[in-house]
């Protein structure tokens, strides 16, 4: 493909400047003063598809639009629907960031934004192999489906709704999505799993105002303590979750797959070391991957209640609360998990407070089969891109809709991340290595071609 590499090393830096565009963007879809920012995205999103000569339309949903784009028919070669999302995490905590979050700012051959990684960077790959293969060809190899929503990194229903309404629409043989990692620096990777997710919030309120903690402490149950007595009654300190018939449905880790995951070149010292933890923590008897890809578990991401501010006040707080999730391992289903825990929740909470769960969202965890022509050619064109071949991971992040995907499409998905470990997406300095950026135009490129020659 010389004309098409040319074709991409001449147009690097316009790529570069577009995705820093795109990155300015503060397109935060938990927070609704964005809500402009998140219109403003998505006409961004449709511009660049118009401007490259697709048909595309922003269609408006209950919650963030969604941008919908196609490419013309190729008579005998799939129909491939690439999934992305232009919606980002919030950026906070703002004064840990080197360079503003939403001013995106070159350093050691890397882009820092929010978003950069995760996934305004890593959806544009497939947007610009798309722009090169119509510039240089006129024509793609596959016809081509895009579906970027805004949604994502809030669990919204939009997207699900849209699916389910409009299946024949995005009638697609396969689904592309770039959302997540490599599995090292240099080791590019297919990813066959991704763990799920069941999302919750509890509002605990005692007593009908702050109160003196000397003047009544101890004599009435303290909302703030509450919440650390419920969240800590889920996990005991082997790691294992609490809620009764929790690990009901679990599908356990076979002996190959073990032997997979060990066989793969992953430093847990190097890896503890790079996230400034000493690794005390996880599931009895399994691994640090075991832990992340393929067991279930349990975090806390929020906690509130009282005094925050400096030095020290003595108070009683009337209200505490928390926010916390489970990721989840097929087939664990996200409504059961919140039924045994609506279940076993008074069996935890002390007298004397009222505790609301609240239900945000919940996805099942997501297996691809890897025997697939689509995977056969997706690892032909990374190692082509990459000069190395795949290796076979699954993931502990989740992407709700993927399953959706699967049910309602009946379509193979193929789940390749360009990012790194160390690219912090929902953290502070999220990057994204321009290396990785163009690799993943070229692979994405070479993807299209492999996927032209399948009928
Ligand atoms: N891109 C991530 C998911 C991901 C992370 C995939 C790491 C592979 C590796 C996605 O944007 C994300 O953050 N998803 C949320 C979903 C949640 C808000 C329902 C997640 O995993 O927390
Ligand atoms: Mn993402
Ligand atoms: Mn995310």
């Amino acid at each position: 493909m010389p004309a098409l590499d040319q074709y991409l090393t001449a147009h690097a830096a316009q790529f570069e400047a577009e995705l820093c565009d795109f990155l300015r963007i503060p397109s935060v879809s938990a927070d609704p003063a964005h809500a402009d920012d998140i219109r403003k995205a998505a006409q961004w999103v449709d511009a660049k598809f118009r401007q490259m000569g697709l048909a595309s339309e922003i269609i408006p949903t209950s919650g963030h639009p969604l941008v919908y784009a196609e490419s013309a028919v190729v008579p005998g070669a799939p129909t491939i629907l690439v999934y992305g999302h232009y919606d980002v995490q919030p950026a906070d905590p703002l004064e840990l960031w080197t360079s503003p979050p939403f001013e995106p700012t070159r350093r050691d051959g890397n882009l820092y934004a929010r978003g950069a990684t995760d996934d305004k960077g890593q959806a544009l790959t497939h947007v610009d192999s798309a722009q090169a293969w119509l510039d240089v060809h006129g024509r793609l190899p596959v016809r081509l489906k895009f579906l970027i929503e805004g949604e994502e990194e809030v669990g919204g229903q939009a997207l699900e709704e849209y699916l389910v309404k409009s299946a024949s629409r995005l009638a697609c043989d396969c689904v592309v999505i770039s959302d997540g990692g490599k599995f090292s620096r240099d080791i590019p990777a297919i990813t066959y799993g991704l763990r799920g997710i069941a999302y919750y919030e509890i509002r605990v309120t005692g007593p009908n105002r702050d109160l003196h903690s000397g003047s009544f402490g101890g004599s009435v149950t303290n909302p703030a303590t509450t919440v650390a007595r419920i969240l800590s009654a889920m996990v005991d300190r082997r790691g294992k979750i609490q809620i009764p018939g929790f690990y009901d449905d679990v599908v356990p880790l076979t002996e190959r797959e073990r032997q997979q995951f060990a066989a793969l070149p992953f430093d847990e010292a190097k890896y503890f070391a790079e996230i400034g933890a000493d690794g005390a923590f996880g599931e009895e008897g399994y691994s640090a991957l075991e832990r992340r890809w393929a067991r279930p578990t349990y975090d806390v991401c929020g906690i509130w209640g009282g005094y925050q501010g400096e030095g020290a006040k003595t108070v009683l707080p009337s209200k505490a609360g928390a926010k916390f999730s489970f990721r989840l391992v097929p087939n664990q289903s996200p409504e059961k998990i919140t039924a045994a825990l609506r279940r076993w929740l008074p069996e935890i909470t002390p007298p004397g407070v009222k505790v609301e769960l609240l239900d945000s969202h919940g996805s099942p965890a997501v297996m691809v089969p890897l025997e697939s022509r689509y995977v056969a050619a997706a690892a032909r064109a990374i190692e082509s891109a990459f000069g190395r071949a795949p290796v076979y991971t699954r993931e502990g992040g989740s992407i709700p809709i993927v399953a959706k995907f699967h049910e309602a499409l009946h379509a193979d998905v193929l789940l390749l991340g360009w990012g790194q470990d160390d690219d912090n997406p929902h953290s502070p300095n999220e990057k994204f290595s321009l290396a990785d950026f163009h690799r993943g135009i070229k692979a994405s490129a070479r993807l299209w071609e492999e996927l032209g020659k399948l009928t």
